[in-house]
């Protein structure tokens, strides 16, 4: 047996022992767990699209093929180009990720030391704390209001108190769904220093009504907006995310850090044509904008429970107001009916009293709000 004689030690302890991101559940693990054909699980807890991938990116990913033995591009060039034409900008302004959640790694070692300060909601998106902890950057972080109130005054005053390098926004917030207004991002972007980059995070922005950020690039040079192809574009398997600003000084440090050939042929291909496929972003759009108040309703009307208002992603959080439950116990009750939701238990900052809960097709909100009905208080 190999002999534990080595002496090498991680940068930081968080590397040893610490947080290990919590995704949502499979659908094949509920179905093999409980027996339960997979056609009848309701997966909602990974706000994936609920019309699949954008059949655009799906033909050019396929035609692509032929491409694979070649190196691409290391900066993913035309990515860059289709994504800076959609959207008004310069290509040198974008820098593509394999995931935003690979943009959000590169920015927090691009522009904070070991030490510095990284502002964030608690609760919030778990990556922003996972990677600060794990380059040893000291999380900050703002807590909410009454159902998640983003208490705007309060994350200024605790942005002027710490100055933080990297000031996260999430809008809309994950897992709230709610969101900041103009004027609000506005407030945050007049009083952050200038030495704090502000990174708003626009993963959900197509479901809801808060459409402003890229504008807002144009008026604030310390302002980066972040973007996802896994959501309303439906390529959460594709991997592909961006960043965008107006201000290359923002950009370029993320890519000389970034892994050099980050982007596959795969991503590229499909991330140009799926950036384009306006038809497959209304269609999930439209369902989310319909099943949501639906579903919401579906949930107030069920004694014990009740939906935090104000949502505008394409999830929402369910409150658990019958002491008798917590949120654990909800899961695993849902679980036994083929529904899979988020647990709140496992999302720091959130706790027992809540789960998450994606909006997808009717028959999966049916399916969920039937299941919710069914369980014992
Ligand atoms: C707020 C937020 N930002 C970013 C991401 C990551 O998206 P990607 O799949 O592009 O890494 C998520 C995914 O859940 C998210 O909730």
């Amino acid at each position: 047996m190999l002999q534990a004689t080595h002496r090498v030690v991680p940068s930081n302890a968080h590397l040893v022992d610490g947080e290990v991101y919590v995704p949502g559940l499979s659908a094949e693990y509920v179905s093999e767990k409980y027996g339960i054909p997979l056609c009848d699980i309701s997966k909602l807890a990974s706000a994936e699209n609920p019309h699949g991938a954008s059949p655009k990116a799906l033909a050019a990913v396929a035609a692509a093929h032929s491409r694979l033995s070649l190196y691409p591009n290391w900066t993913a060039q035309t990515l860059r180009e289709a994504i800076a034409e959609k959207y008004g900008f310069d290509p040198e302004a974008i820098v593509c990720g394999s995931g935003e959640t690979e943009v959000i790694s590169m920015m927090i070692r691009a522009f904070a030391k070991p030490d510095d300060p990284v502002l964030m909601h608690a609760p919030c998106f778990p990556l922003y704390r996972i990677y600060s902890n794990c380059e040893g950057r000291k999380p900050v972080y703002v807590p909410m209001g009454k159902d998640f109130d983003p208490q705007v005054d309060l994350y200024i005053d605790t942005m002027k108190r710490t100055k933080p390098k990297i000031a996260f926004m999430t809008n809309p917030h994950n897992p709230s769904g709610r969101l900041l207004s103009e004027a609000d991002v506005r407030a945050i972007c007049e009083a952050a220093d200038p030495s704090t980059l502000l990174a708003l995070d626009e993963a959900y922005v197509h479901y809801s009504s808060a459409k402003f950020g890229l504008d807002l690039l144009r008026d604030y040079d310390n302002l980066v907006v972040l973007r996802t192809l896994s959501k309303a574009f439906g390529l959460a398997g594709l991997r592909v995310g961006f960043a965008i600003s107006s201000n290359e000084a923002l950009i370029r440090p993320m890519r000389l850090i970034k892994p050099t050939w980050n982007m596959g042929q795969l991503q590229i291909a499909g991330g140009i044509a799926g950036i384009n496929d306006d038809e497959h972003v209304n269609r999930a759009v439209a369902t989310i904008q319909e099943m949501r108040p639906y579903v919401m309703k579906g949930v107030d009307a069920i004694e014990g429970f009740r939906a935090v208002p104000g949502a505008e992603a394409n999830f929402f959080l369910t409150e658990i107001l019958a002491p008798e439950l917590d949120s654990t116990r909800v899961f695993n009750e849902l679980l036994k009916r083929g529904v899979i939701v988020k647990d709140g238990s496992d999302i720091e900052g959130l706790g027992s009293r809540y789960m998450r809960v994606d909006v997808n097709l009717k028959t999966h909100m049916d399916r969920f709000l039937s299941a919710l009905s069914d369980i014992k208080i």
